[in-house]
């Protein structure tokens, strides 16, 4: 049996991509992670597409500098608006839209589907021309929720902080009342406001957190081609972050929900090296 004993490299604007890696660790335990938090430049979503393509291909370019066997856009924002640069790496690239695209129309009994990202993501339209393609009849209600990425990397997800709860209802007061079965948390950091989204919109309201399916496809395609880790039974997981990484460190442990030693958290000069 052949293996590849490299590790999966995943990126993210900030601690949003932690979301896809907690599943990726769940998923498939035995493989080496190289995670890459660009916490310097953070919010990606309100950034121009050429910024945002610019910090992909950096991003990528840093995680290949540390002889990834794959990568993994762990940034609905990057995969919105950058998956051709992705597609044209090395290593086989993934990205989190169309595993979650997928998922939303599996699940959806109504066919009223909402989508929510940040303004780059819900401006590239993205999810629904995907959702669209896939279910021609399907209704996708779009918001962007800008303020969602800084509340988390400010470490403000309790579901009972006002704050949380009343950005939370001014954000999805239109797409509760049009009635949605079904919500794609379009940009990685919302599934830690998982709670407070479902205790707004109701348990009924099923949401669609990217990083679930795309781990699987992961996993899958791993196996398929024979690239696992048959090294180790439990893989090592290391954090480099693009600014101070005492704060992500800590904010990392509470949602991968072990505690980072302080030498897997790294602050590095991604153009430097
Ligand atoms: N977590 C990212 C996303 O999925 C980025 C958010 C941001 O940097 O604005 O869109």
């Amino acid at each position: 049996m052949v293996a590849d004993n490299r590790p999966i490299g995943i990126f993210d604007s900030g601690l949003g991509g932690l979301t896809v890696a907690k599943e990726i660790i769940d998923a498939l335990p035995s493989e080496d992670i190289v995670y890459f938090g660009d916490t310097g430049r953070v919010p990606y979503g309100s950034r121009s597409r050429d910024t945002i393509r610019k910090y992909a291909a950096e991003d990528e370019s840093f995680l290949l500098k540390q002889d990834v066997k794959l990568i993994v856009a762990a940034c609905g924002t990057v995969s919105s608006v950058a998956s051709d640069i992705g597609a044209k790496l090395p290593v086989p690239y993934f990205e989190v839209v169309s595993p979650a695209v997928k998922s939303a129309v599996n699940e959806t009994k109504n066919k009223k589907i909402g989508v929510i990202g940040t303004n780059a993501t819900i401006n590239s339209g993205e999810h629904k021309r995907q959702i669209l393609e896939l279910m021609p009849d399907a209704q996708v209600f779009v918001k962007g929720c800008p303020l969602f990425v800084p509340l988390v990397e400010e470490g403000w997800f309790e579901s009972q902080d006002d704050v949380v709860k009343q950005t939370v209802e001014r954000y999805l007061a239109d797409i509760k009342k049009a009635d949605v079965d079904t919500i794609i948390l379009g940009c990685t950091h919302y599934p830690i406001l998982s709670e407070a989204i479902s205790d707004y919109m109701g348990d009924s309201v099923k949401l669609i957190n990217a990083g679930t399916s795309t781990a699987l496809e992961i996993g899958k395609f791993i196996s398929e081609n024979d690239m696992c880790n048959e090294n180790k039974k439990i893989g090592k997981h290391s954090f480099y972050v693009s600014d101070k990484a005492d704060s992500f460190r800590r904010i990392a442990s509470l949602l991968l929900g072990k505690e980072l030693d302080s030498d897997s958290v790294e602050q590095v000069d991604i153009n430097s090296l």
